[in-house]
């Protein structure tokens, strides 16, 4: 039998996801479902998803391992395309403070936040961010997760945000989740160059962007466009030359303050644009009308006890919403993807098939890899997730409760967690 050859049979649903690219509007509700379907995997790549009757006679089951899925929902692996996973140290104590009244942007000014995990990380060493590396990933794959975008920007040095980018490198060959890396050294001003900011802008640009770009060590280039982060202006010119170096792009937009960074998304068409709690109606229309993904990360406004992103209205609006846990040791330290699956049907009032379609294929044109992943196709990778019950309407229902029971990667089941 070869390496990648599975075959799954009797599921109560197989939900496809079916499509290539981006789902804006009222597609976001089509999911495709699959009464008793079955799914062959050859090689670790999708050959056929069809009703069970109809697959048992063409294949030979003894070339695949076999799983029998009766009363269990499959769907694509979850794609989870916001994450800065590679940190040092952690920031419980800001937490507290956040909880008896002080605000994210308070601490940040005061020297905490971002900054405090700028030291811990440039502290750490290569193998020891490996190590929490792995153990995270370990964490996202039983969530389900089988492919996850993860940010540079807390080294804010040559060194350090080059070694999290090797190290996010490494991690994705050595672990079963795809890692898809990011550059944001425009993450924040590190104490080094304060009053600075130009000055540290053009090195970035000079120095440590040529080099990401040469060594193909991220595929996309973000900022944070913030009010007292990075400017409209900043962030544009930052991005424009990340796309004169052949990256593509994404957005931190209006997340704190609503600035026009949703706006700049679509002007310049970044492959997404994020968080947009604050995203004004024209930066609405302009995401919708220039087909920019606006990924949504419900457990930050969480965490960060701000109103929700107004998901309902963006899909009424026409936009394409992806959803993404944003696991940072800051503004949200959680990879839950059922708070996840919570609260974007409970509080944003998005159905649960658009949670699922926001979770699958429109997370992965999130990260402009939607014709090889996202959905149960022919001819895409065989990331799968297998439901404990027999509906995907338990994601939410069963609230805040894991119930991933398998995940298979290419083709390989590499996560089981015994329940029978
Ligand atoms: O997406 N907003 C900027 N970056 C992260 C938080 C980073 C941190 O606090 O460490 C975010 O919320
Ligand atoms: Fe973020």
């Amino acid at each position: 039998m070869k390496k990648g050859n599975i075959l799954i049979k009797n599921a109560s649903q197989i939900v496809t996801c079916s499509g290539n690219k981006a789902k804006f509007g009222k597609d976001m509700s089509d999911i495709h479902i699959i009464e008793n379907g079955s799914v062959v995997i050859e090689e670790g790549i999708i050959k056929a998803a069809e009703k069970t009757e109809d697959i048992l006679g063409k294949y030979d089951e003894n070339n695949y391992e076999v799983l029998n899925l009766e009363n269990k929902c499959v769907l694509p692996g979850f794609v989870d395309s916001h994450t800065h996973f590679v940190f040092g140290g952690y920031r419980e104590e800001e937490f507290s403070w956040r909880l008896k009244g002080d605000s994210y942007m308070d601490i940040m000014n005061r020297g905490g936040g971002i900054a405090n995990t700028v030291k811990a990380t440039r502290e750490a060493s290569r193998e020891e961010l490996i190590g929490l590396g792995k153990k995270r990933l370990d964490s996202m794959l039983h969530f389900g997760v089988t492919t996850v975008e993860g940010k540079s920007g807390y080294g804010l040095d040559y060194d350090t945000e080059i070694k999290q980018l090797e190290v996010m490198k490494e991690l994705n060959d050595i672990h079963p989740v795809d890692v898809v890396s990011t550059f944001l050294g425009a993450h924040a001003v590190p104490a080094e160059y304060k009053g600075k900011q130009n000055d540290y802008i053009d090195f970035m640009i000079e120095k440590v962007m040529p080099y990401v770009a040469e060594n193909e060590l991220a595929e996309f280039c973000d900022v944070f466009c913030e009010e007292g982060v990075f400017s409209v202006e900043e962030s544009r010119k930052i991005l424009l030359e990340a796309k004169e170096l052949g990256m593509k792009l994404k957005i931190h937009a209006d997340e704190i303050a609503s600035l026009g960074g949703a706006e700049l998304g679509a002007e310049l068409g970044t492959v997404s644009a994020d968080h947009l709690l604050h995203a004004s109606d024209k930066g609405i229309k302009d995401m919708a009308e220039r087909k920019v993904v606006s990924t949504l990360l419900p457990t930050t406004a969480f965490c960060l006890r701000e109103p929700f992103a107004k998901g309902r209205y963006m899909i009424d609006n026409g936009c394409g919403v992806a959803l993404a846990t944003d696991f940072n040791p800051g503004s949200g330290f959680t990879n839950s993807i059922p708070l996840i699956f919570a609260l974007s049907a409970i509080y944003m009032n998005m159905t649960i098939e658009e949670t699922i379609t926001a979770m699958t294929i429109n997370g992965a044109a999130a990260l402009d890899r939607a014709d090889t992943i996202g959905s149960i196709d022919v001819g895409k990778k065989g990331d799968l997730v297998v439901l404990e019950y027999p509906s995907y309407k338990f994601l939410p229902y069963n609230t805040g409760v894991n119930i991933v029971e398998k995940v298979i990667k290419n083709g390989v089941l590499v996560y089981s967690n015994g329940i029978k």
